[in-house]
């Protein structure tokens, strides 16, 4: 166990309540201002018992929001004391929305490292290499589409194209059937991590609940479609047939709904995360024109005219550095919970059974100890450090840490070079740029920009909105 010299702050009462319900309106500017205000580890305990009865027979609940690398390791080597949490509310027992939301995200224990073997090996350096033709192919004939010189919405773009992408190189090829379905996982973790469902989670008419209930059920619809091109058709490549044609941990043979349920986690895993890491890169280099001059220079002098592959792009130091460090400052997944199966310690502080903690990658990534001007874009810092997992939280750490990172940052390199060599993309002359938290950090409202054909003529333009919160703009 990881000693932190800092020991914690209690929230009282009225500290507890005005912080949890701020939370869930904005959980990044929240656990920026409680970090400030109390520390990096905060301990609140909430007003009420939950669910509130009479005779409740459960403790208040207890919150801890812990910010470092220390903490990171200490939470995340140990998955057995801290256990993820289900991603939202679900839905009732036996619903769609529920089924379909059960992956290897919630599996523990022997069900956790079994899927995980399974999952691992599409993932890996080796089959990225093997499928790097394919999907640099894919890249750059979607690219190839995108219209020049009239507005577009930047972001709904490049969703479609992550989607197309992670579709025909992870989930077989399909993307007749895939990308509907894709786009269908998209709306319903929407309605699932949407804030209102937390406080409403009621099956009453126009809820974002009722709406995940309602996609739910298209969605296992459509999943169990789907399952009949998968089974009895392995694909060492493909997801879902590797899960479609496997045994579960007992040697058992799965049924089709306990097939499908693990289908979304894993398309949201790899489609979200890539898709805001790719937006927030091109946002970001628009709004550092010198940055992106220097970018495609590089990518110029190591293609000579070739379409990027994942060969020659792979260890190109400038684009290295402008993916690790858009990661850093924008990272895709930006908290992570964790719930106590058991009464513990943090620290050497004693915590009760079923407290949650918050783990911020936002905020360890913004150490200035490790990351000077952490709130500056500087990629060029990627130069002198080499910080571990924990410090550089962004693919999470220990046994449940990220198996498809390699895969999607390399996606994300493809997608950027392919996108600079042939554009030179700028946001539209004071653009709103918000942002909201789901799951994931992600654009809230579109992204204005025009695409020009690539002239290196790079120049910033004024933007608006609350990303001016996460990033300080320098040129
Ligand atoms: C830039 C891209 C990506 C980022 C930033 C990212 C980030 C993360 C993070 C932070 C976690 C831990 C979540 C938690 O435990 O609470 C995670 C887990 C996971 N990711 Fe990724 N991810 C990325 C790409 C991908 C891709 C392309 C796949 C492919 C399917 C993938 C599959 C998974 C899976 C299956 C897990 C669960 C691992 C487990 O519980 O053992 N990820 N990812």
């Amino acid at each position: 166990m990881v000693s932190r010299a800092t020991s914690p702050v209690l929230l009282d009462r009225l500290q507890a309540s005005w912080y949890l319900v701020r939370f869930l309106f904005d959980p990044l500017g929240t656990v920026k201002q409680a970090h400030k205000a109390f520390g990096p580890f905060i301990i609140a305990t909430a007003p009420s018992r939950w669910p509130i009865r009479r005779q409740n027979p459960n403790p208040r609940p207890t919150f801890v929001c812990g910010i470092g690398a220390d903490f990171n390791r200490e939470v995340m080597s140990d998955p057995i004391t801290w256990r993820t949490v289900p991603l939202g509310p679900g839905g009732p027992r036996h619903s769609a929305a529920r089924q379909v939301s059960v992956g290897i995200f919630n599996f523990r224990g022997d069900k956790h490292k079994h899927y995980r073997q399974l999952l691992t090996p599409p993932l890996s350096r080796k089959s990225i290499n093997a499928q790097g033709a394919q999907f640099c192919h894919i890249a750059a004939a979607e690219v190839e589409r995108w219209p020049i010189n009239e507005p577009i919405d930047l972001w709904a773009y490049s969703r479609a194209l992550i989607q197309k992408l992670v579709i025909k190189v992870l989930f077989g090829d399909d993307p007749e059937r895939g990308v509907p379905i894709a786009k269908l996982v998209d709306h319903f973790y929407d309605h699932v991590f949407s804030w209102r469902n937390f406080l409403c989670p009621f099956n009453l008419p126009g809820t974002p609940y009722s709406r995940m209930l309602r996609e739910g059920e298209l969605l296992k619809g459509y999943l169990l479609d789907w399952i009949k091109t998968k089974r009895g058709f392995p694909d060492s490549d493909d997801l879902f047939s590797i899960v479609a044609n496997s045994h579960d941990e007992t040697g058992a043979t799965p049924d089709d709904v306990e097939i499908i349920a693990q289908v979304p986690p894993l398309m949201v895993a790899a489609f979200e995360t890539c898709q805001n890491a790719l937006i927030w890169t091109l946002v970001l280099l628009c709004q550092h024109p010198r940055i992106a001059c220097d970018l495609l220079d590089e990518l110029q002098g190591r293609l000579a005219g070739a379409a990027p592959s994942v060969e020659l792009i792979g260890d190109l130091p400038l684009l290295d550095a402008v993916i690790n460090e858009s990661l850093r400052i924008l990272p895709p997944v930006p908290q992570q919970f964790r719930v106590a199966s058991r009464d513990t310690l943090l620290g050497d502080v004693p915590v009760p059974r079923r407290t949650k903690v918050l783990l911020s990658p936002f905020l360890t990534n913004r150490d200035p100890d490790l990351y000077p001007e952490p709130d500056c874009f500087k990629p060029e810092r990627w130069a002198g450090i080499d910080p571990s997992p924990y410090e550089f939280f962004v693919f999470s750490g220990g046994p449940r840490m990220c198996p498809g990172s390699l895969f999607g940052v390399s996606v994300v390199k493809v997608l950027v070079a392919a996108i600079l060599i042939r554009f030179r993309v700028a946001l539209a002359s004071n653009a709103l740029i918000d942002y909201k938290v789901t799951l994931t950090l992600t654009p809230n409202g579109k992204i204005p920009a025009i695409l020009y054909c690539q002239d290196g003529d790079f120049s910033g333009s004024p933007i608006r909105g609350r990303i001016h919160n996460l990033v300080r703009f320098q040129n």
